[in-house]
């Protein structure tokens, strides 16, 4: 949940200035608090606040760091209010070892008590502190450096990656992974960077290392080797190239990151069109094969799951059971079963409870794992039989949003080749549903060039709303769902996105005149009882307003305000419409935002990836 970066170089570069654009550019996992490191002369010189990191760069200079090496941290607080004293880096007694770390130590009051009656001085109430103390515990005793963080964070339970550097190494960054993302970068001979994540040194250099669990890197100037932690022998890594832009990993030119990849999504969709067939075929194949199939995934990828559920389960002759990743474990202990499949969806491939799902159910059945991923090389992709990659490009705004539509347009995909194997449908619908797919892009293109003073207008108008709904039916409930979340996430209002027939049973009874209930109505096979719908909460003096298509006549007409989206009536558009009529919403909670002055890319208490239970 927290972001770190670190760099060592023998140039003549500001370490203190890159180390600090790195965590801008990772702040999206965590901004409560911050802090930098660098060693200079058999020294270590700290920076750290809690706020945001300009706030405190205006305060203290964070980039002005003598040295040839530098970490830093952005943090997302778990042991520790975010405080000043809590943030990193977190050091030892004697000032030498600082560390920087994302994750939890979940064994750190019986290794901190331990540590206080070893005469050790805490100073924070993280759990972090404990590994700065027992490397000093350990060097004490005779150890080299690089054997005491062998033998220190041996006896650390849970999941973690951190980085340490020490006052009397000054060419040496220790990075160590055990379930928390950690990739290296490399510009050869001269400068080797660490972080959380591949944007963050993206301007840099492209080739990177992506570290598997339980591994430690050492760092120097420009070159990385890697060992095991349990066994400390050497491990052999192959460098992959990243083809992503410098671009894409800065605003170019957008106010907020949410906004410019709201505006990316055409692109990104594209991208994703072009995923190798070989690829969707074998995912297609394995569901075909499978007994059971389960979906199951967190947060905007579970409201993908829902779409891309209802598209594959229409053609594969299965029923297909979603389930939140956090409760796989507890529904299914006593009923997974054998030869089932499960679907994982994630952008990052780090969400620790999608994770331990995966984890387990292969632990405890013979199981296949197919995933979904925005990353290559995430810790998802290691439990997985086969992964698919969505194109959406380096997202960093908190909340999902190009990730969303690539994730259900592969879903899509894999749902018509699956028609097309099971020969469900003549082969002329078959090429009707690619149509409808590869039209995706033009037509969240079309509406995000029309309709942005539309969206305001709209916004303005549900000012003083601070609750409303979103309301459908069938597949739609997924994109009223997922609306919902980008206003709870973005804008700070609490917005349901329900079934539209559920919302007899209960929900209705908020509605009084002015009410706003936002409907999401493409004329498919729900759009008649929908129409009955509108008419239950326009009759009790609700303000409708409808996200429908640009032809639409009925529903139009009954509503307050229109939202029309720029695609034909079929039934082939009809299903794709979660991935078309989403966008909307997006800029909805995107301006609901800004109208309250909030920031759209720092939506309070979140983080972009979860990686605590
Ligand atoms: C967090 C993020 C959400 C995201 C969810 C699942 O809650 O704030 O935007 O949808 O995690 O993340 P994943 O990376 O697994 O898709």
């Amino acid at each position: 949940m927290c972001g770190i970066f670190g760099i060592v170089t023998n140039q003549n570069i500001s370490v203190g200035k890159i180390a600090l654009d790195g965590i801008k550019r990772l702040e999206y996992r965590g901004y409560d608090s911050c802090g930098i490191v660098s060693q200079h002369k058999g020294k270590l010189y700290i920076k750290k606040d809690s706020g945001k990191i300009d706030d405190i760069h205006k305060k203290m200079k964070l980039d002005d760091l003598p040295g040839k090496l530098a970490l830093a941290h952005t943090r997302w607080a778990t042991h520790g209010a975010p405080t000043k004293i809590n943030s990193h880096p977190q050091i030892d007694c004697s000032g030498k070892i600082a560390i920087i770390h994302n994750g939890i130590i979940e064994n750190f009051i019986e290794l901190k008590e331990h540590l206080i009656s070893n005469g050790h001085d805490f100073k924070s109430e993280t759990d972090t502190e404990v590994i700065p103390h027992l490397i000093e515990d350990a060097m004490k005793e005779g150890l080299s450096l690089r054997s005491a963080i062998f033998n220190a964070l041996k006896k650390c339970k849970g999941a973690y990656g951190v980085a340490i550097c020490h006052a009397d190494h000054p060419d040496e960054i220790f990075v160590v992974r055990k379930e928390s993302p950690l990739v290296v970068g490399i510009e050869e001979g001269k400068t080797t960077y660490c972080a959380s994540d591949i944007p963050a040194f993206l301007p840099y250099t492209q080739k990177c290392y992506i570290l598997d669990d339980d591994e430690i890197a050492i760092l120097r100037p420009g070159e990385v080797e890697f060992l095991e932690l349990n066994s400390e022998k050497k491990v052999k890594k192959n460098a992959i190239h990243v083809d992503w832009s410098i671009d894409a990993a800065e605003k170019g030119g957008y106010e907020h990151f949410m906004l410019k990849e709201i505006y990316e999504q055409p692109e990104a969709l594209k991208r994703t069109l072009a995923i190798p067939q070989a690829s969707i075929e074998i995912f297609a194949d394995m569901l075909l094969s499978a007994k059971n199939v389960y979906i199951t995934a967190a947060g905007t990828s579970y409201h993908a799951s829902l779409a891309g559920k209802f598209i594959i389960s229409k053609f594969l002759g299965k029923y297909i059971q979603e389930m939140e990743c956090s409760e796989f474990q507890t529904q299914l202990k006593d009923c997974l079963e054998q030869d089932s499949l499960i679907i994982a969806l994630s952008q990052s491939g780090e969400t620790v409870d999608t994770i331990e799902a995966v984890r387990w159910a292969k632990e405890n059945a013979n199981v296949k794992i197919l995933t979904i991923t925005n990353v290559v090389g995430s810790s998802l992709t290691r439990y997985s039989d086969h992964v698919i990659v969505t194109q959406a490009g380096p997202e960093i705004g908190v909340a999902a949003t190009k990730t969303y539509t690539t994730q259900v347009l592969t879903l899509a995909l894999v749902g018509i080749t699956i028609a097309r194997k099971r020969n469900v449908i003549p082969a002329s619908e078959i090429e009707c549903y690619h149509e409808a797919l590869k039209n995706t892009p033009e037509i969240v293109k079309n509406f995000l060039a029309n309709n942005i003073h539309l969206i305001r207008n709209i916004v303005k108008n549900l000012e003083k709303s601070l609750n409303f709904f979103f309301l459908s039916r069938g597949i739609s409930i997924a994109t009223a769902k997922e609306g919902g979340l980008k206003m709870k996430e973005i804008a700070c209002r609490f917005i349901e996105g329900y079934s539209a027939a559920h919302a007899k049973h209960g929900p209705i009874s908020l509605v009084r005149k002015g009410f706003p209930i936002i409907f999401i109505a493409p004329p498919d096979e729900t759009y008649q009882r929908l129409i009955g719908n509108v008419a239950e909460f326009k009759a009790r003096g609700g303000k409708i307003i409808s996200l429908v298509i640009q032809s639409d006549k009925i529903i139009a007409d009954m509503s307050n305000i229109t939202i029309p989206i720029p695609q034909p009536g079929d039934k082939y558009h009809n299903l794709i419409s979660p991935i078309t009529f989403i966008p909307a919403l997006q800029l909805l909670a995107y301006y609901a935002a800004l109208e309250q002055g909030l920031d759209p890319d720092k939506p309070q208490n979140l983080a972009k990836t979860v990686t605590v239970h």
